[in-house]
């Protein structure tokens, strides 16, 4: 099918229609106007308590595109946190919690044994034909969220056995399931079909790795899911050792890996599975540690924003942990990240051949904690929502848009190109996409007295599979195909 032909497929009229709600249907959804005088005032007198502990903050009146805090002075920056009613608290226990202590993790190994039959050549000639790509300069991540069941999901939650627990929200015992059923229509172009087979076949003899925080191993589990449906059992494998995660396609000699870096740079919570720190400390300067594992990697997909959300301040090193130091200053998140970035770029442009290796920087995954920034006064945070916002483009749920300014300016002017995923406005839009209640927590299932009690167990950080991350990648995929497909 082509993308042409889906923008105007009967499917997609019938979704329209269902998108705009019938009445006595349980798709009735949930959207609401954004006002900024409620959401000001609630928070104002919600949350100011907590906000001492726990800044989660944001320039209210930041836009995306307004970079111009980056060159205000500090001071500014800090008073507009401070005074302004507009922050916004995620607890320690938050991103912790929903940190999964994984099984323990070194060397776990999954390899199916068992032959299958090849798929025939000319059928899969005939599906990679099928493809077509939108054009380099087309805007993907401004559009709209439609209903697709037909498509999607992608893949089922029962068919990849690569999925850990923190993710497999039905088999944990939610019972909505229209989260699945979201395609992602860009307003200018359309996304090229998925083909699990057009993506292992431009990944051959490649390495693709996601280095980052939990979102970005929320994405590679999506990922390894994407491809491994084709790939018959034995000839597939995943290899956990330490921080780096490695899914193999053998037929394909392809590996689609995972690096934990939370903040890319050096810190003390680079511990794959023992990161539980309440004083996270970053090295901004110190990079090679890491980077040494990215090394002649052909597609590298960056990202770091939710181990920066817990204080206003980061806390930086004075010093090397090698060197036994133990004193930090701290320092202004946007300041801090923007350090960060810095050293990042550095590495890249020194390390990255851009002949040889794509680069991507995944934007802010949001978070959704409170409801009333999508007018739900009946909701719990994420917890009862099972509709994405379908009548308005844009919603603030609390992103620090200054992270993304940041991130966005520095991967904008680098000379090695970097494609930035903007994945932060349409992924605000999901509010019924997170795993909520079911999930792990601390390496267990949640018991069902904390299942019954969303408003502390609830995780609306992470995401479900399949679901949102899926489109993400479907993303990496269009530039994936697309840049091989051209040289
Ligand atoms: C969005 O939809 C909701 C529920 O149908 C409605 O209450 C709200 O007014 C709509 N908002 C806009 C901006 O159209
Ligand atoms: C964007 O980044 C460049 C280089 O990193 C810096 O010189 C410039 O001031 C930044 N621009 C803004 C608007 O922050
Ligand atoms: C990200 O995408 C949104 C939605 O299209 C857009 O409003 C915003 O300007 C973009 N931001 C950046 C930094 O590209
Ligand atoms: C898809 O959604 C439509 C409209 O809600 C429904 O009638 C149909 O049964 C659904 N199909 C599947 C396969 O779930
Ligand atoms: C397999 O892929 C790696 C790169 O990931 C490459 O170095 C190696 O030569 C490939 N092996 C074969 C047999 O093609
Ligand atoms: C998993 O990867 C590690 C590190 O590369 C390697 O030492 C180990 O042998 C691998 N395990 C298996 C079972 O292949």
């Amino acid at each position: 099918m082509q993308p042409l032909g889906r923008k105007a497929s009967p499917l997609l009229r019938e979704m329209k229609q269902v998108s705009s709600g019938r009445k006595n249907n349980n798709l009735s959804i949930f959207v609401v106007v954004f006002s900024i005088f409620l959401f000001a005032s609630f928070m104002y007198n919600e949350d100011v308590k907590s906000i001492a502990e726990f800044p989660f903050s944001t320039p209210k009146s930041q836009e995306l595109q307004d970079l111009s805090i980056l060159n205000k002075p500090v001071q500014e920056i800090v008073k507009n946190d401070d005074e302004k009613p507009n922050t916004r608290t995620i607890t320690e226990e938050q991103v912790e919690n929903s940190e999964e202590k994984e099984e323990p993790i070194n060397l776990k190994m999954i390899i199916t044994k068992e032959e299958t039959p090849v798929v025939e050549l000319s059928t899969i000639k005939e599906e990679i034909e099928e493809v077509e790509v939108p054009p380099e300069d087309c805007d993907l991540f401004t559009g709209e969220w439609v209903f697709d069941n037909t498509t999607y999901p992608l893949y089922k939650e029962d068919e990849c056995e690569f999925l850990t627990a923190q993710v497999t929200c039905m088999r944990n015992g939610r019972t909505d399931s229209l989260y699945q059923n979201w395609r992602w229509q860009p307003r200018d172009c359309s996304l090229p079909k998925f083909s699990a087979r057009l993506l292992l076949e431009r990944l051959r003899g490649k390495r693709l790795m996601f280095v980052g925080d939990s979102l970005n191993r929320n994405q590679w589990e999506s990922m390894v899911c994407l491809a491994q449906s084709v790939i018959p059992p034995g000839k597939k494998s995943l290899n956990k050792t330490g921080s780096l995660a490695v899914f193999r396609a053998e037929e394909y000699n392809a590996t689609i890996e995972f690096y934990w870096a939370p903040f890319l740079v050096e810190s003390n919570s680079d511990d794959p599975t023992m990161h539980s720190i309440q004083d996270r400390i970053i090295m901004p300067k110190s990079i090679n540690k890491h980077g040494k594992n990215w090394k002649d990697v052909d597609y590298l997909i960056f990202n770091t924003y939710i181990w920066w959300m817990n204080t206003f301040k980061m806390k930086v090193l004075r010093g090397s942990f090698d060197k036994g130091a133990t004193e930090y200053d701290e320092i202004d998140r946007p300041i801090a990240y923007a350090r960060v970035l810095k050293t990042w770029a550095n590495w890249v442009e020194k390390n990255v051949d851009p002949k040889r290796t794509s680069v991507f920087f995944i934007s802010p995954s949001p978070l959704h904690i409170k409801s009333l920034d999508w007018n739900n006064p009946d909701g719990i945070k994420c917890a009862k929502e099972t509709m994405p916002v379908l009548n308005m483009t844009r919603i603030h749920v609390g992103t620090d848009r200054r992270v993304l300014a940041v991130a966005s300016n520095v991967t904008r002017s680098m000379k090695v190109p970097v494609y930035f995923f903007n994945i932060t406005a349409l992924s605000e839009l999901r509010k019924d996409a997170h795993t909520s209640v079911y999930t792990i927590r601390q390496g267990k299932m949640l018991t069902d007295e904390q299942k019954a009690d969303p408003a502390n167990f609830a995780d609306c950080i992470h995401w479900c599979l399949p679901g949102l991350p899926d489109v993400w990648n479907e993303f990496l995929y269009t530039r994936i195909i697309s840049r091989s497909s051209t040289d």
